[in-house]
């Protein structure tokens, strides 16, 4: 029997410490792991590699599928890892116990395995086995991609903006790497990185990414320093219980697997899944975003008579541009930080900010996930899973953008074009603004000419002001990929 991709009940047992059912298991052993749920390790390599030899390549293909860490072995692993937290709390020394246990068990190490389409096609892979999203099989690259994106062009006269010279080759597989050890994951990369050299392809490009904190030991945060990573569709009955609200629900978290799983067209008949991965490296500049939140605050402090900007108005500038403060805690909900406490809110929608009074319609997160707020199915079905993880290199900073879904085109690309592009979204398509302004794009993300915006004179109520704010992250290169079953992986060289 296939899955079912529609049905919206979450998967697998409640309890946070279950083993999964036999009947379910059969299917996580063949869909790769980071799909249902993120990998949540600190540390990462992305290793992009062009093939050179189809033949070869296939045969290391089938040596990775060994390798890689299926959902189902990334849901035993946490488990154990669970049990031993929970287990060391009982010991005299939690801390020494928990490490002892932990440095005991099998290296715990993260992979993952993806192709793009021109991998696919390197690799003399039959059309039938090959799969089918309009958007993937485009590319990034693709001039219609760039286009609807408004994405820079791959290359350009000098002086103009351009991508990374390494995104300007092909990139016909993604290895990504991932341990709390950077040590690990480098020891890891080099080991795949020599195989790979030795079995028809080499390592094009590579990228490392680390998980930045807010405060020590805290959420992730990335590096304009808000915390990420927050909202994402829920797939496990566990974790949709983890943050199960005790009042009411406002805000559904989860979501059916048809979101994010597609049948793989190259695996097995009945247990073969996989999903679609979106890659964008995106430079963030960070004194720019600074500047523009400063240009925000420099006009709410004006318009309440002040000369200067207090840190009370630079607060709340980047909150109108998040939509959240950077603790987390979401603007539609509190004026100022640590609204949050431990549990960062997420059970929220805007039915109490109807015009943009608390949280504007063009902050990023209202942009990108408009909660109960257009009507539409399509607010649901665009939803993307964020894989995302910070860079630092030469100077520059930024994230590796990682997204999986079942269509590149309805959810990634619908989401940064008609969303986070377009001035007209969220308002007036749904419903006029106050002074039938286009809201503008997206201060985080978008692309597009810059334009004045509105934003609240004072938060929560209904006068305005104006702010026109700079694009602060650039688009460097990427590709998108499909990260394919198991069963797909073991028989690639057939
Ligand atoms: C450097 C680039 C980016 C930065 C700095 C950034 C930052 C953030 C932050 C701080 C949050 C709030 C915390 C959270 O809910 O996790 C967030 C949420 C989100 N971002 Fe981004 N983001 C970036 C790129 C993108 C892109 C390219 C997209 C898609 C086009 C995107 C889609 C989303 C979505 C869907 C959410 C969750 C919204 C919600 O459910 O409330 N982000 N991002």
């Amino acid at each position: 029997m296939p899955l079912d991709l529609a049905n919206t009940s979450p998967i697998g047992p409640k309890a946070p410490f279950a083993d999964l059912p036999s009947d379910l298991d059969k299917y996580l052993k063949d869909i790769q792991g980071n799909i249902l749920k993120s990998h949540g390790r600190d540390h990462s390599q992305h290793l992009f590699v062009q093939f050179t030899d189809p033949a070869k390549a296939k045969k290391w293909l089938v040596s990775m599928a060994g390798r890689v860490t299926s959902a189902s072995k990334q849901w035993n692993d946490s488990l154990q890892r669970r049990k031993i937290f929970a287990e060391a709390e009982k010991q005299p020394n939690p801390a020494a116990w928990r490490e002892a246990q932990l440095a005991q068990q099998a290296s715990g190490i993260f992979i993952n395995v993806l192709l793009s389409k021109k991998g696919y096609d390197k690799l003399g892979m039959p059309a039938g086995q090959i799969p089918q999203d309009a958007a993937f099989v485009r590319g990034a690259q693709n001039e219609e991609t760039i286009s609807r994106l408004g994405d820079p062009p791959v290359t350009a006269p000098a002086g103009h903006d351009q991508w990374e010279a390494e995104f300007q080759q092909d990139m016909h597989a993604l290895v990504i790497v991932a341990d709390d050890s950077p040590g690990k994951v480098a020891e890891e990369a080099e080991r795949i990185g020599n195989e790979v050299g030795k079995s028809g392809g080499k390592i094009a490009h590579r990228e490392i990414g680390t998980v930045l904190r807010y405060g020590e030991n805290g959420p992730v945060r990335e590096h304009f320093g808000f915390v990420d990573g927050v909202s994402n569709p829920l797939f496990y009955a566990a974790d949709v219980e983890k943050v199960k609200p005790v009042g009411g629900i406002r805000y559904d978290p989860s979501a059916p697997l048809g979101l994010v799983l597609v049948k793989d067209p190259g695996g097995d008949k009945e247990t073969g899944y996989g999903s679609y991965f979106v890659y964008r490296k995106l430079e963030q500049n960070v004194a720019q975003f600074n500047h523009d939140r400063f240009v925000l605050a420099t006009a709410i402090a004006q318009a309440d008579g002040r000369e200067a900007a207090n840190e009370a108005d630079k607060e709340l500038a980047g909150a109108y541009m998040v939509g959240r403060f950077r603790d987390g805690a979401p603007v539609v909900k509190f004026a100022s930080e640590n609204g949050g406490g431990e549990e960062i809110p997420n059970n929220f929608d805007y039915e109490t900010d109807p015009n943009g009074d608390k949280c504007p319609f063009q902050a990023h997160i209202r942009k990108t996930n408009p909660r109960n707020e257009t009507g539409s199915p399509r607010e649901r079905d665009a939803r993307i899973i964020r894989r995302a993880i910070s860079f630092e290199r030469g100077g520059k900073v930024g994230l590796l953008f990682l997204c999986a879904q079942s269509s590149i085109q309805s959810q990634f690309e619908f989401m940064q074009k008609s969303w986070c592009n377009d001035p007209k979204f969220l308002r007036p398509e749904v419903k006029p603004t106050p002074t039938g302004m286009d809201t503008g794009l997206d201060p985080v993300v978008g692309q597009g000419e810059a334009a004045e915006q509105e934003w609240p004179k004072k938060h929560g109520e209904d006068e305005r002001i104006k702010a026109t704010l700079k694009q602060p992250v650039m688009m460097k290169g990427g590709e998108y990929f499909f990260m394919p079953s198991l069963s797909f992986l073991k028989k690639a060289g057939a």
